[in-house]
């Protein structure tokens, strides 16, 4: 193998733990946290897992994000916050496994800006394409390896051919 084969699996090898690392969970995707949505479409739609962020865009001023407990997020009261957030675009890690709930702290909740997502442990082995088997763990690293030879082959020989 030439040495800018061995780069490019290292690269390819960089970019696959990458994949697999923490996700960034845009609210609302594209359409951001706003008033007329309804967020638990969106949740249900994703994994949050430890280590994830959570993030809030939205026009600053005009909304906010606060953290509550299953009180608040029912019925629309910050009292008691865990936290709140006003930048506009707002990173908020989620590093527990538990359910966590996000509402819009001035009036907005009562139009839909509420959200409230479950976070899971991390999975053993990372991986989500492998089978959920804790004692298979150190199957990984020969997996990841074999997938970024894959990725390599295709690189190296694709571009052998143009
Ligand atoms: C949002 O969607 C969920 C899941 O389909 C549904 O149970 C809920 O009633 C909806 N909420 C509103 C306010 O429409
Ligand atoms: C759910 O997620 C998939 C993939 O990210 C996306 O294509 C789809 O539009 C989403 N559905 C909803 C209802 O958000
Ligand atoms: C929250 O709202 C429900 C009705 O939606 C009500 O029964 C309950 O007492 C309220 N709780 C608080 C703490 O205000
Ligand atoms: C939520 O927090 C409020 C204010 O601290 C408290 O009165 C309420 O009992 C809490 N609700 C739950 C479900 O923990
Ligand atoms: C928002 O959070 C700050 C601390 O970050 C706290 O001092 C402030 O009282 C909170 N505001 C509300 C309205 O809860
Ligand atoms: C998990 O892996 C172990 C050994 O690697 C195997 O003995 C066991 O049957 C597997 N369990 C499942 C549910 O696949």
């Amino acid at each position: 193998m030439s040495s800018s084969a061995h780069y490019l699996l290292l690269l390819a090898a960089c970019l696959l733990v990458a994949a697999v690392g923490a996700t960034d969970h845009i609210v609302g995707a594209n359409r951001g946290w706003n008033p007329g949505m309804n967020y638990t479409l969106w949740s249900n739609n994703q994994t949050f897992y430890v280590g994830d962020l959570i993030s809030f865009r939205y026009q600053k001023m005009q909304h906010n994000v606060f953290e509550v407990n299953q009180t608040g997020y029912d019925n629309c009261t910050t009292e008691g916050a865990v936290g709140n957030w006003s930048s506009g675009k707002d990173f908020i890690p989620l590093d527990k496994a538990q359910r966590y709930y996000f509402i819009c702290g001035n009036g907005g909740c009562y139009n839909g800006m509420k959200v409230s997502v479950v976070v899971h442990p991390l999975p053993s082995p990372p991986s989500a394409a492998v089978a959920a088997n804790k004692s298979a763990a150190p199957v990984v690293a020969p997996t990841a390896v074999k997938v970024a030879v894959a990725v390599v082959s295709s690189i190296w020989f694709g571009s052998g051919w143009i």
